[in-house]
C-alpha cells in the first residue's frame, strides 16, 4: 500500500515537472514499503540515502532557478523544502533506531501532506510564474 498516492491535484501545470514530482513519489514510496519493523536492513538505509539525495537535487535545482530569477518567494519556498528533508531525515533516524514502525502512520500523514500541499501551492505557483 504506497503511503503517497499520486493525486490531480499535486499537478503543477508542467507536464515534464509533475513527471519528476511523480517519480520521486514512487521512489519514496517503494523504500517506504520495504521499511518494515525489526532491525534495519542495510539496503532500505542505502536507498533511503539515495531517495534523500534525488529529492535534494530536485530540491537545489528549483532553488537556483529562483536565485538566478531573484524570485520574491524564494526564502518562503526554500523553507519548505528543508522542512521535508528534516521529514525525512527523521524517517531515516527512526528506522536506524529501530522505532520507525511505531510512527508509521504519523510519518506517512506528514509526508502526504507535504507533497500535498508544497505541489499545490510553492510548486504550481513557481512553475506558473517561470512559465515552464
Ligand atoms: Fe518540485
Ligand atoms: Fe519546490
Amino acid at each position: 500500500m504506497p503511503i503517497i498516492e499520486w493525486r490531480d491535484d499535486f499537478k503543477t501545470g508542467d507536464a515534464s515537472v509533475d513527471h519528476e514530482h511523480q517519480e520521486l513519489i514512487e521512489l519514496l514510496n517503494t523504500l517506504y514499503d520495504s521499511m518494515v519493523e525489526g532491525p534495519p536492513a542495510d539496503d532500505t538505509v542505502r536507498g533511503l540515502g539515495e531517495v534523500f539525495v534525488r529529492i535534494s537535487a530536485h530540491f537545489a535545482l528549483e532553488e537556483r532557478e529562483m536565485r538566478e530569477a531573484k524570485y520574491a518567494d524564494y526564502p518562503a519556498h526554500k523553507d519548505d523544502h528543508e522542512d521535508l528533508l528534516d521529514q525525512i531525515r527523521d524517517i531515516m533516524d527512526a528506522y536506524e533506531v529501530g522505532v520507525f514502525g511505531d510512527q508509521r502512520d504519523a510519518f506517512g500523514d506528514n509526508l502526504q501532506n507535504w507533497f500535498v500541499n508544497h505541489f499545490k501551492t510553492h510548486d504550481a505557483k513557481l512553475h506558473r510564474v517561470f512559465g515552464h
